[in-house]
């Protein structure tokens, strides 16, 4: 594995008067794929008829075939979306709901992906039911034991955060997966912090779908995500946008919804290359580790606690902030402006009254990024 950290940032675009260790919410484009895409962008402008038509349709194959090694799945079951709540939305408005239906969700699930959940319940007077993820300090016994208590004979279907966004837990997912089946339950995993953070094996974890973003931990262009369906799972599955392709089977409708640049979705074979040359899983090792020696350094700089340890942490981590009393919504929003002003950017989340720190490790970030952390966040406290 190449030397990381401050060795690889010139690889990137970032600024380097802005401390970047929020990688989770975004992610960051490298050069060289920023390059790639507009490889792709110049190839299409040079001849756009011809691209669309005879360039496109298998490029895009091939990269779903480059993608589908990476996360051990078969190409032909990947269609490529937007990002993954745009994944999350295809499978969520193709379900055919009665009234007294219910969908399972996490208490700690993405705010539009519940949305979406609710979004689609009210229209067919079915129920959105939640399972509860504890926090801090969660065990995987008790969230796996949760979902699989929420899940009822109406229960159509569980919709479970690979690695939650408030709070960056890696969930016990084949334990999951395995419960609702047990169930009868199909499960919607969203993906969206899953590719690069973790290594991945869809055959392996066996989700009916997997919604996954290659624009965050697999450093892709903004706009590549995917949308892993079992082959059991794609019939009657359609795109947020219908198209041609109406009917004809699900690459037919998802690889063609209308004019786009593809570009960002065609880099990402060499996004893949990139995160190979930079350590692959030896990568992803090095910043979950890195992220748990931050997360302790924070807290202990907070005089507080990290959120998870052992196996439910990733790449990204939470430290309790040291704020007396009951926290609000509105304080965790001003703080998160007054630190992107204080020119960093670690998001904070409101967990039980008490204000959380959730900060990224990336290949560009080293310990050191967390000590100039912990000084920017004591200051703006201070002040
Ligand atoms: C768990 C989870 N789901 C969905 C999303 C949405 O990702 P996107 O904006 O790429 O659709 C995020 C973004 O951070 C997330 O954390």
């Amino acid at each position: 594995m190449p030397l990381l950290g401050k060795a690889v940032r010139h690889e990137w675009a970032l600024d380097p008067e802005f401390l970047t260790v929020n990688h989770g919410s975004y992610g960051a484009t490298p050069r060289v794929v920023l390059a790639a895409q507009q490889d792709w962008q110049h190839r299409l402008e040079a001849q756009p008829s011809r691209f669309m038509r005879a360039v496109w349709p298998n490029a895009l194959r091939h990269a779903a075939d480059r993608l589908g090694a990476f996360i051990g799945a078969d190409g032909k079951d990947i269609a490529f979306v937007e990002n993954a709540t745009t994944g999350c939305n295809a499978v969520l408005r193709s379900l055919r709901l009665a009234a007294g239906d219910e969908i399972v969700v996490l208490t700690h699930g993405y705010n539009a992906v519940r949305n979406t959940v609710r979004f689609v319940c009210e229209r067919a007077e079915a129920r959105m039911v939640e399972a509860e993820v504890p926090f801090p300090h969660p065990d995987a016994d008790t969230i796996v034991a949760n979902i699989a208590a929420a899940l009822t004979p109406r229960t159509r279907l569980a919709v479970v955060d690979h690695i939650t966004s408030s709070s960056a837990l890696v969930l016990p997912l084949q334990r999951i997966v395995a419960a609702c089946h047990d169930a009868g339950v199909p499960v919607l995993v969203d993906g969206a912090h899953g590719p690069a953070q973790v290594p991945l094996d869809m055959t392996m974890l066996g989700a009916d779908w997997y919604s996954g973003n290659c624009h965050k931990w697999l450093c892709a262009p903004k706009g590549s995500a995917f949308l892993y369906t079992h082959p059991q799972r794609q019939h009657d599955l359609h795109p947020t946008t219908i198209s041609h392709g109406l009917g004809k089977g699900y690459l037919d409708e998802f690889d063609w919804t209308g004019t786009r640049d593809p570009s960002a979705w065609l880099a990402t074979s060499v996004a893949i290359d990139f995160h190979r040359r930079l350590g692959g899983e030896a990568m992803m090792a090095r910043n979950i580790a890195l992220a748990t020696d931050a997360t302790s350094l924070l807290a202990r700089r907070f005089n507080t606690e990290p959120g998870a340890s052992g196996a439910l942490a990733g790449c990204m981590g939470m430290a309790r902030l040291p704020i007396p009393g009951a926290a609000t919504a509105e304080q965790s929003q001003a703080l998160r402006e007054r630190l992107l002003a204080a020119g960093t950017d670690a998001p904070t989340h409101l967990h039980s009254d008490a204000l959380w720190l959730r900060i990224s490790a990336a290949a560009y970030n080293e310990l050191e990024d967390y000590e100039r952390l912990g000084e920017i966040v004591a200051r703006v406290l201070r002040d």
